[in-house]
């Protein structure tokens, strides 16, 4: 890996191992995964310890949350300084108490208005589907989402691009951000009997080397957990399990 290169730090445990350094400056990555995988709370633990280890300004754009859920939320996993953060203004949430009062056209705008003028090095979009609601045509929506990706890089910020997924592992759905974005990380669950055990795989990151594996990842108090050197039980193979044991 070069070394004049400052990658960006997620802080996430175990992801900036498995991203060997951490995230290409200025980079749009997409994160992928079913209902329940953890992209939210992914989008939000690289927002909050941007802002509280980092000393990089964050901008949350929640097209189903509102500011007070993403609080609650916030609480819940035990990120104590996430209100006062907002209040200092490092954390900046866009929620859908913003596209309730806003028409739609008039709130894509907005949205580009407010990353021209923003001051964060991150910024989350939770989720991306949201351009299909507005542009049902492909090429509106490729127009528009590569027009995003461009003024998210004149302005050297780092994004993650949720995205919601029908299918599950091992069936994995390829839509076209995942072809217009640097990076697709995938966030699934895997099946072994009746357990059920959280995943975290990295299949493109553009300019930079990292590990492809599929590892194991957790949700608990403080967030997600990814174990970069560990193996998915669900998805060892026999030399794997000898080896273990
Ligand atoms: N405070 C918490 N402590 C432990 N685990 C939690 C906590 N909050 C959420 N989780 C776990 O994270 C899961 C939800 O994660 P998240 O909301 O990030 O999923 P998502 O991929 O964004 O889902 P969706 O597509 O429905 O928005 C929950 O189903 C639960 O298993
Ligand atoms: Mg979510």
């Amino acid at each position: 890996m070069a070394n004049d290169v400052s990658y960006v730090k997620t802080g996430i445990p175990g992801v900036d191992s498995v991203l060997k350094g951490g995230i290409y400056p200025s980079s749009a990555v997409t994160i992928s995964g079913p209902p329940g995988s953890g992209k939210s709370i992914f989008g939000m633990q690289f927002i909050y310890y941007g802002a509280k280890d980092y000393g990089e300004d964050g901008l949350i754009i929640s097209v189903e949350e509102s500011n007070t859920s993403l609080s609650e939320y916030a609480r819940s996993i035990g990120w104590g300084e996430w209100d006062s953060l907002v209040e200092k203004g490092a954390i900046t949430v866009i929620s859908n108490d913003y596209f309730m009062k806003t028409d739609l056209p008039g709130s894509l705008e907005g949205i580009l208005e407010m990353i021209q003028n923003t001051t964060a090095k991150r910024l989350v979009l939770d989720s991306i589907n949201l351009f299909k609601y507005y542009f049902p045509e492909d090429i509106d929506r490729r127009r528009y989402l590569l027009k995003f990706i461009r003024i998210l890089k004149r302005k050297s910020i780092t994004t993650l691009l949720l995205s919601e997924v029908m299918e599950i592992f091992p069936h994995l759905p390829l839509t076209e951000e995942m072809y217009l974005s640097d990076g697709n990380i995938f966030l699934f669950m895997s099946r072994l009997g009746n357990n059920v055990e959280r995943c975290f795989w990295v299949t493109k990151m553009r300019r930079q080397d990292f590990n492809m594996n599929i590892v194991p990842m957790g949700i608990g108090k403080g967030g997600i957990e990814v174990y970069a050197d560990s193996i998915p039980y669900s998805l060892e193979v026999e030399s794997d399990r000898r080896e273990r044991l």
